[in-house]
């Protein structure tokens, strides 16, 4: 957008955000400056002494930023500022002089003294100013990083090359948070920006300054000190108010309107495509022409290459193999949902439909699991990007109103929606709808309109479109069928195995990969599916019925064993204690599985037999510290009269020696809701 298009009382009005078209200063004094045919050159040109350029605008602001502060009239904070600014500036003057005795900034100290003789008021704002700004570039140029941010602003590349060969960090911070790449790009020192690109400075550093008042109240500096900083060693031209947060070198040099440097920044590997903190790419503050047209060029450029990046990271780690690191089994549910992911990804799906898959399977065996781990594929960690909705609250008609929130005049209009407000948000989210199966009828319906259509019409009337969203439906209808069929058709496997070894065929298939057959599905899934949904429409919109089978005995050990290493971490962190097993401890623990409850009761027979006696022990005082324990199974003699095998915990010595730990009761509390 033009900046003389952009009305006057919009450059002044006081913002926290970086709009596109706030971000450019106009001075009070020479307003017209910004309006006039060559606005920006006009605006430098005011600008040239640093002193008389903190503009109006800007000083007005911080008085009356502190002023709302303490409630205290603009008038009177300005005179109650001065006098305080006036006395704790004596001692920096002092050392300013110091400085000027020595011969350092000279020109600084002549541009105050000349200003001096205009106005009082004006030479107090001239030796606040030029004090301030002593003090920061004294600073600053203790360090070599310091000088290096002062030479990208005003000298030439060989004193940049200098410093660097002195060994100045190319990409140093500005205690205010910019580096000197910023501050070339910003300031149009075309041969600054060349070096600093070739000896490695970062085009995709973020600034970390916001605005004055923000970082004054960050870092302690009072805003007249961090203005002045701000406006004679990074630029002049920009608001004070705007924020500038996460802005790259890119977005400085497209605010500098400097279409030379923007091509080197491109060509060195700037990101067009990065954002800043308010979420603008540098192409949001390009005027028209040929500075737009290059920086769209190269996003498009951008674009196709991150795409190419994504699908050559699909290849080299696909999504069945990011699956299994998280879920145990479930093999054929894993393949059938990344098959219709990946047609979705390669752009090998009917865009006018969202993506709707039904889990069926009895408890705990990872249907709620998969659908996290497949909305963290998509979205990585976005919270946004995985909505749950637990259907079992819509069991009532009127209840349909919670989903996409009431019409006007009803009760909770305002608040609407649960499902519309977060799919507002994220129109591609994954979309969990949990037993599904509980919901009311009418409930279904509005769900209907949503598979088919991929838009959803909340109750304001307002219609959001998500086709491209995933909807996930997780349900236990016919779970036991499933569960039982699975269970004999792995019996089936193991026999043929069996009988293969036996007569030493090659081909021995695994138990526990066994795929439930069409037939099954059609002639006992379906007829269960429809006399529970009751609608043939309903499940015609269903892309993909995936179906998790219970766990065999192997899938059962990987369990036992990660929960054994969930605790075994903990164990460390929290205590710094070693913690350790033998195989037999997984069969056993493994015998714990109930197939009505799948890995939940893994988890609690780990938590009832490993982490109470670990949690008695340490009450007890048993444990040494640092010490290292190792569990292992206690199968008591026969003539004993044992109650079967159990679990025991041993302290391992530093020789290898075990010694049995003696934890006394209460221990083994009665088999709680998950044995059997
Ligand atoms: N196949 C699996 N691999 C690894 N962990 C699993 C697996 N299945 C379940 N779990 C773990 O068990 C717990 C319950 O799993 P999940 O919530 O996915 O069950 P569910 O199938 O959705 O059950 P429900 O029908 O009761 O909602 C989770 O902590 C999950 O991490
Ligand atoms: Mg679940």
């Amino acid at each position: 957008m033009l900046l003389s298009s952009v009305p006057q009382r919009m450059l002044m009005r006081r913002s926290r955000s970086l709009s596109p078209c706030r971000v450019l200063q106009t001075t009070g004094a020479d307003s017209s400056c910004s309006t006039g045919r060559h606005g920006l050159r006009e605006v430098v040109d005011a600008n040239r002494n640093p002193l008389v350029s903190t503009s109006r605008v800007s000083r007005k602001g911080i008085l009356s930023e502190e002023a709302s502060s303490t409630n205290v009239t603009p008038h009177v904070q300005y005179h109650h500022l001065a006098t305080r600014w006036l006395t704790n500036l004596q001692g920096r003057r002092n050392s300013w002089a110091a400085l000027a005795s020595r011969g350092r900034e000279n020109n600084y100290w002549d541009g105050a003294g000349g200003r001096e003789s205009r106005s009082s008021r004006a030479a107090s704002a001239g030796v606040l100013s030029a004090a301030a700004l002593a003090f920061c570039l004294k600073k600053d140029s203790d360090s070599k990083g310091g000088s290096l941010l002062q030479a990208a602003r005003t000298s030439s590349s060989q004193e940049v090359l200098r410093l660097l060969a002195e060994g100045a960090d190319v990409n140093h911070r500005h205690k205010l948070g910019w580096t000197p790449l910023m501050v070339a790009a910003m300031n149009r020192q075309h041969n600054v920006v060349k070096v600093l690109l070739e000896k490695g400075a970062d085009p995709n550093l973020g600034d970390d300054f916001s605005n004055v008042y923000e970082v004054s109240r960050e870092k302690s500096i009072h805003s007249l000190e961090v203005l002045v900083s701000r406006e004679d060693e990074f630029s002049s031209r920009l608001s004070s108010r705007a924020n500038f947060r996460g802005c790259s070198p890119l977005h400085y040099a497209v605010l500098a309107d400097d279409l030379t440097t923007v091509n080197m920044l491109l060509e060195a590997g700037a990101d067009p495509l990065q954002s800043n903190s308010q979420g603008h790419k540098p192409a949001q503050y390009a005027k028209d022409g040929p500075l737009q047209d290059l920086l769209k060029e190269w996003e498009g450029k951008f674009v196709e290459a991150r795409q190419k990046r994504e699908a050559q990271e699909r290849r080299r780690f696909p999504l069945e193999r990011r699956l299994k690191e998280h879920i145990i089994g479930q093999e054929g549910a894993i393949n059938t949902v990344a098959a219709a992911i990946r047609r979705k990804e390669n752009g090998w799906y009917d865009e006018e439909h969202p993506l709707v898959f039904l889990f069926l399977g009895s408890s705990g065996i990872g249907k709620t699991e998969l659908a996290k781990q497949v909305a963290r594929y998509m979205h990585k960690d976005i919270k946004k990007g995985f909505i749950r909705v637990d259907m079992s609250e819509f069991q009532e008609k009127h209840e349909v109103a919670k989903l996409i929130g009431s019409p006007p005049g009803y009760v909770g209009h305002d608040e609407g929606g649960q499902l519309t407000k977060r799919l507002k948000e994220c129109p591609n989210a994954v979309v969990l709808f949990d037993e599904v199966d509980k919901a009311h009828p009418d409930v279904l319906t509005v769900m209907l309109q949503l598979f088919d259509e991929g838009r959803l019409t909340d109750g304001k009337g307002k219609t959001i479109e998500c086709k491209d969203a995933v909807f996930i439906m997780t349900s236990n209808v016919a779970s036991e069928d499933i569960a039982q069929h699975a269970l004999h058709l792995r019996k089936e496997a193991q026999e043929q195995s069996r009988r293969r070894l036996a007569e030493k065929l090659e081909e021995v298939q695994k138990s526990s990969d066994v795929t439930i057959s069409k037939q099954f599905k059609e002639e006992v899934i379906r007829p269960i599916l429809k006399s529970h949904f009751r609608r043939d429409e309903f499940l015609g919109r269903i892309n993909e019925i995936v179906y998790f089978l219970p766990f065999c005995h192997a899938e059962l050990i990987q369990l036992v064993s990660k929960e054994l290493t969930f605790w075994a971490k903990k164990a460390k962190q929290r205590h710094n204690i070693t913690l350790l097993w033998d195989r037999p401890v997984l069969d056993l623990l493994a015998g714990g599985y109930n197939l009505h409850y799948g890995a939940r009761s893994i988890k609690h027979e780990v938590e009832r037999c490993v982490v109470n006696q670990l949690a008695a022990a340490y009450e007890q005082e048993l444990l040494p510290k640092g010490c290292t324990l190792r569990l292992c199974v206690d199968t008591p003699l026969e003539e004993e009269g044992g109650a079967g095998p159990t679990l025991k915990l041993e302290v391992v010595g530093d020789d290898s020696s075990t010694r049995p730990l003696h934890i006394r009761p209460p221990l083994n509390p009665d088999p709680m809701g998950f044995a059997h």
